[in-house]
């Protein structure tokens, strides 16, 4: 059979090559003279991992912290797949050390991690606790230390409880308030040495998943206005923490937002296509990037939400719409294939045929070229100058071999072939300064537990003992060359 095929194959090539079609074209033989061993990154790119507080500290009564919103839900009879909490997680709170030389043995020069707003403010706002920032003093040093350049968030979904009980959460503009407070107090202590803040994290994400389908902290199911002004408080609460910081933090001090971007790829390549998808790029993502952006709501948002538009001032608008120094993308899932139409939108959403390839996250969907559309997309409508892709990985089955080792080649696929798509968009001109892989090690993956893996890592949570997975080596060589290969 394979001799057969291989002749009949052999055969063709012969008659392919005879009129010069095996000839590399332009664009390959460009590649392979720049770059030997594959296709090459910006000198200077930052390749970076990622962690968020809540899902690997542990350490939750330490130090004077207060409770979050996610404590409370996680201790939640049927919120959490597997029954379990963050309470102890991955111990990094008293394993930091250890975990930086993690960081340092994969090579990378750059690490976010994320804060925990009730370490700092154990009741969101009031009086600051010491001993909880004194411990982001303890990891900056230690990152330092070693080379490694803190990159922090300061909102990874860990409201304290307190806003959430007193003032309703992101439902009020005190919470934004209070955001903004905090913002300018942590940076104005750690700016010395942090140049780089992101303010939240996916904010599309812990609104619509936290309050408005009841999945996520504080599990709540907020009618479709009360959802939309408490976006409109999310983003203003960034508007207000850009503005903090800006005050507070040293000159340089460099800020923008990580959002979960709704991913739209064309769903075929044509130049209608691709106008449709720079249309749905903007709507779809109207609530939070393109107001944060654009300092407006686009007239399509406001017509389509009629009575449940978000109520607002011009002058909210502006503070929302402070220029920021990058934006940063968390790409995981193509969300939506576009399709051009002649009528209002100007665009359509095809449907997932249910065979749609996955890895092993349900919602997480295959398509690497994700990682090429939307950094060009977010050129393209905002204009931004400097994307970080401020998360990219999968979750996978990673099990021990009989050999002690964990081949985790899926997301060595996952990787590859995102890394590859990126690339490309960043040799058409896309203005990508660095990669930040989601994760470092496996950790509380919330409503999962920890029965999902994202790390590089692999975390024995009994034991603590973290193993490299196959993918440490994988992602080391892509930062040894700079490069990637198909
Ligand atoms: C990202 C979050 O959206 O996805 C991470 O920023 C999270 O915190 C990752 O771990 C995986 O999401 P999930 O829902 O599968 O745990």
């Amino acid at each position: 059979m394979l001799g057969k095929f291989s002749r009949r194959h052999l055969m063709q090539l012969a008659g392919l090559s005879g009129i010069g079609m095996l000839s590399q074209p332009a664009w390959a033989q460009g590649i392979a003279a720049d770059s030997p061993g594959g296709a090459h990154f910006p000198s200077g790119f930052v390749w970076g991992t990622a962690t968020s507080a809540y899902q690997i500290e542990g350490a939750v009564n330490e130090d004077g912290r207060g409770l979050s919103i996610w404590d409370t839900f996680s201790h939640t009879p049927g919120k959490i797949a597997d029954q379990t909490n963050a309470d102890r997680a991955n111990d990094h709170y008293h394993r930091y050390k250890e975990d930086v030389a993690l960081i340092k043995a994969l090579g990378v020069k750059a690490y976010r991690f994320s804060i925990a707003w009730p370490r700092v403010f154990p009741d969101g706002d009031g009086a600051p606790n010491p001993k909880g920032l004194d411990f982001y003093n303890r990891l900056i040093d230690e990152l330092l230390a070693n080379g490694i350049e803190p990159f922090a968030t300061l909102y990874h979904w860990d409201l304290p409880q307190s806003l959430q009980d007193r003032v309703g959460g992101w439902q009020s503009s005190k919470t934004s308030q209070a955001f903004g407070n905090y913002a300018g107090y942590v940076t104005e202590h750690l700016s010395d040495r942090v140049r780089n803040f992101f303010t939240l994290n996916e904010p599309g994400r812990f609104l619509n998943f936290g309050y408005g389908w009841a999945i996520d902290a504080p599990g709540l199911k907020l009618a479709t206005g009360e959802l939309n002004q408490a976006r409109h408080n999310v983003v203003l609460g960034h508007g207000l923490a850009v503005q903090a910081i800006r005050a507070r933090a040293r000159a340089g001090t460099r800020v923008g937002i990580a959002e979960n971007i709704a991913a739209c790829v064309p769903a075929i390549d044509t130049p209608e296509n691709v106008r449709a998808t720079e249309t749905a790029t903007r709507e779809l993502n109207a609530g939070i990037l393109s107001v944060i952006l654009e300092g407006k709501y686009t007239d399509h948002f406001l017509e389509f939400a009629g009575k449940d538009a978000p109520k607002f001032t011009a002058d909210e608008l502006k503070i929302i719409g402070s220029p920021t120094d990058f934006v940063g993308v968390n790409i995981y899932a193509p969300q939506f294939y576009i399709v051009a139409k002649d009528t209002k939108p100007g665009f359509d959403v095809a449907p997932f045929p249910a065979s749609f390839p996955h890895m092993n996250s349900e919602w997480l969907k295959v398509g690497p070229e994700t990682a090429y559309w939307v950094p060009r997309m977010v050129k393209k409508v905002w204009n931004v100058e400097n994307i970080y892709i401020s998360e990219n990985g999968t979750s996978s089955e990673d099990k021990i071999a009989a050999d002690g080792k964990v081949y985790d080649l899926d997301r060595i696929m996952f990787l590859r072939n995102y890394l590859v798509q990126l690339q490309r968009a960043i040799a058409e001109g896309a203005p990508v300064r660095g990669y930040f892989l989601w994760s470092l090690m496996d950790n509380f993956e919330w409503i999962f537990g920890f029965e999902k893996r994202f790390g590089l890592y692999r975390v024995d949570f009994e034991t603590q003992q973290r193993i490299p997975k196959l993918s440490v080596s994988f992602y080391r060589n892509v930062i040894e060359k700079n490069a990637v290969g198909a």
